[in-house]
């Protein structure tokens, strides 16, 4: 299976650029799964309620219909991040855009700082399947939570998809890897580059998209502030091996009846 990711640079509130940047890079990758950052289509660093309101998109909207005409054309499934409008409220989300249509949305559940004040948080992890291949999303944040990963392994996932746009340096590297690790899972973290000003605030973002193996090897790792789009071919078989030694399986050992509190 052809895995990847594209790291870059959002406009703050450029959605049509931003959306015209992606898929332009990606035009003419032939894979079968991309991932794109948080928040790709609309920039980060809001100042205001209304911002992602008027940034967002309900689905199908531009971003939605300009990547699922990408896919049929490439083949390609893509995971990327975009503020999405609900009648309830807004939500900081992942669509997995395949082929065939819009096949799931990730709501993200765990709100870093002001995304409190902006979005409403989701409430679930499912598992969607890419070329018969077991997917799980999470974005940015998600990764402090071993619980958010560990439950996509527990329904099965093999491939974890990690769209960010993360800001406290090497956190995210670090965790994804260990995340991958402790659950022999490969990982995707899309991350971005760039910084965003917006009044006296200043964002750094972190860059280092990386592809994890469920080894926690660093299969490869962007730089910090360059836009990189990286394509690799893996086994997902691999994260079926959940043995650690001939006597310790990750899964099969845990002591969930004394995990409580
Ligand atoms: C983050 O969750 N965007 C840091």
């Amino acid at each position: 299976m052809k895995i990847g990711y594209y790291q870059f640079n959002p406009e703050f509130g450029n959605v049509k650029k931003n959306i015209e940047k992606m898929t332009s890079a990606l035009e003419n990758v032939h894979a079968d799964l991309i991932v794109l950052p948080e928040l790709a289509s609309s920039g980060y660093f809001f100042s205001n309620k209304e911002e992602p309101k008027r940034l967002s998109e309900k689905i199908p909207g531009l971003l939605s219909k300009e990547f699922l005409r990408l896919s049929k054309k490439t083949g390609t499934s893509y995971v990327v991040g975009f503020p999405e409008y609900a009648e309830e409220g807004i939500y900081n989300s992942a669509a997995l855009i395949a082929p065939d249509g819009v096949t799931y949305i990730y709501r993200k559940t765990h709100l870093f700082f002001e995304e409190k004040k902006y979005f409403l948080p989701g409430n679930g992890y499912e598992i969607v399947e890419v070329k018969g291949y077991k997917i799980g999303i999470l974005i940015c944040f998600d990764h402090m939570f071993p619980e958010a990963a560990r439950t996509l392994a527990l329904k099965g996932a093999q491939i974890i998809c990690h769209p960010s746009n993360l800001v406290i340096p090497e956190y995210g590297q670090l965790t994804t890897r260990v995340r991958a690790l402790e659950n022999r899972v490969f990982w995707i973290l899309a991350n971005r580059t760039g910084t965003e000003e917006r009044g006296e605030g200043k964002l750094v973002y972190t860059g280092e998209s990386q592809i994890i193996s469920p080894k926690g090897e660093i299969i490869n790792r962007a730089g910090v502030e360059e836009e990189s789009l990286f394509v690799t071919e893996i086994q997902p078989e691999e994260a079926a091996d959940k043995n650690i030694t001939q006597f310790n399986n990750i899964i099969e050992d845990r002591r969930p009846e004394i995990y409580t509190l």
